[in-house]
């Protein structure tokens, strides 16, 4: 899938071999490759069950989840048209990529959404290697919910994997989070159910790796792999485990950080981790990659399966990923200092909100579907949280008033975060979403660099819609 995906997506037309195969509307307009949004089945399930209808992405025949892996190299640029064939309106975004505003699929904000029906044409440059991530960005709890999700990888400029130190294989594994019945049918209807809004928001009950629940990945023995983990959950905080597999963490969202050894990995709904690992180099116990739902138990999601030839491992050091050299470094000299207090939710409250431009009480606020507000505003459309100055640094304190920790994702940008303590950040980590604990406060800073409107929200999808939304400005 990686390599014919590949190329279909590079801008350039010599690099379109696939073109006989590309659905009729594009060879009428001998545009960008499709991608196209559809309903779908999808086998999450062991087979014993039925599939799953699922909404999905496709490049070319039927649609999957997740949705086809876009891979380009870093400062190249991927041209799709999207494809709206669901029945309700849609945007895509791509989650992470330091974009240019109008293509960063923020429905309402920088795009209207795209009806049913009809199109709509992205091209962007990448412009720093990593993993991310492209998913639908209107209706979010219910459209990624439904499965519109895909892996979107760049990868670095001088290639890394092959090198001293460094991985000879790599593996991408999104990780989603299904509602799903006894049928394995998705539970429908109940996306703005706010009691679970209110609380850590939609939780599912079968989690899949790569679209299935619990596959099985080979590995040789004394082998040395990168894994690409994205958590593409709507709401859940995944605390993960390699246990067997010494993981060490090479970035953050994309962005590279020193390898370092980890024995767990806490991934908040749409951050991303790259890890490194090393196959033991005899046979051993089973491997897995294990997930921690919260109740203090360890379990496998997906397997890995000692075969093949052992390989000669690579010696202990990891090689670090090549610095990115393209993020511009905040000047903490006389930044321009914002804050988001993020206040609302089961068991704290809030007393009331500004909504729709409209000053209301709890109980209002619950009736129009609101929970959660950000500076005293839920939902924030009229009007930006901050403005800055392009190429100013942005000092911005979240301060979490909640019983909830919370993701909060900035578009368009990624920022050093400064925690003052907490267990899910440390000092000089560089992330485009940013776990907040309950009651935790964390700085983060940026340089405002790249001009538009941008979202702000929690990527808790059930909170974003039920409050914990606004914007930005970089003019
Ligand atoms: Cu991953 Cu506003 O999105
Ligand atoms: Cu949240």
């Amino acid at each position: 899938m990686i390599n014919s995906t590949r190329r279909t997506f590079l801008g350039c037309a010599a690099a379109l071999g696939g073109v006989a195969l590309l659905p009729r509307n594009a060879l009428a307009r001998a545009a960008a490759p499709i991608l196209r949004a559809a309903p779908s089945n999808a086998q999450l399930v062991p087979s014993q069950y039925p599939a799953t209808p699922v909404w999905a992405y496709a490049t070319e025949g039927v649609g999957t989840v997740p949705g086809p892996e876009i891979r380009v190299t870093a400062g190249e640029w991927v041209r799709t048209r999207l494809v709206n064939d669901l029945p309700q309106s849609t945007a895509v975004h791509w989650h992470g990529i330091r974009i240019a505003n109008a293509m960063d699929g923020a429905a309402p904000l920088t795009q209207t959404p795209v009806e049913p029906g009809s199109t709509f044409d992205y091209a962007f440059e990448t412009p720093d290697p990593g993993t991310y991530w492209y998913h639908a960005h209107h209706n979010g709890t219910e459209q990624i919910g439904r499965g519109l999700a895909g892996p979107l990888i760049v990868e670095e400029r001088d290639p890394w994997l092959g090198q001293p130190g460094a991985a000879t294989r790599e593996l991408t594994l999104l990780l989603a989070d299904w509602l799903l019945d006894d049928d394995a049918a998705i539970v429908g209807g109940r996306w703005d159910d706010l009691h679970a809004a209110s609380h850590s928001g939609r939780m599912g009950n079968t989690i899949t790796v790569n679209g299935k629940t619990r596959p099985a990945f080979d590995l040789r023995l004394g082998e040395r792999v990168r894994l690409r983990l994205i958590n593409a959950a709507t709401d859940r905080v995944m605390p993960l485990a390699l246990p067997g597999l010494s993981p060490r963490l090479v970035a953050l969202d994309g962005h590279p950080v020193p390898p370092r050894a980890v024995e767990t990995i806490l991934l908040g709904p749409a951050q991303r981790a790259d890890v490194v690992i090393d196959a033991p180099q005899k046979a051993s116990a089973a491997l897995s990659l294990q997930l921690n739902p919260g109740n203090g138990e360890w379990s496998g999601i997906a397997g890995f399966v000692l075969d093949g030839d052992p390989v000669v491992p690579e010696p202990g050091e990891v090689r670090p990923l090549p610095a990115w050299g393209t993020l511009a470094a905040p000047d903490l000299t006389e930044p321009l200092r914002a804050a988001v207090v993020m206040e609302g939710g089961a068991m704290r409250g809030m007393d009331g909100a500004s909504f729709r431009g409209e000053r209301m009480g709890f109980r209002d606020l619950a009736a129009n579907g609101i929970v959660w507000a950000f500076n005293g505003v839920a939902h924030g459309l009229e009007a930006p949280m901050f403005r800055a100055q392009r190429g100013q640094t942005v000092q911005l304190q979240l301060t979490n008033r909640t019983f909830f920790p919370h993701a909060i994702h900035l578009h368009g940008h990624h920022c050093e975060v400064q925690p003052r303590s907490g267990a899910f950040n440390q000092p000089g980590d560089v992330r485009d979403t940013v776990m907040v604990g309950a009651d935790e406060t964390v700085d983060v800073a940026f340089v405002a660099d790249n001009p538009g409107k941008w979202m702000l929200h929690c990527h808790m999808l059930s909170h974003q819609q039920s409050g914990m939304m606004g914007w930005f400005e970089v003019t």
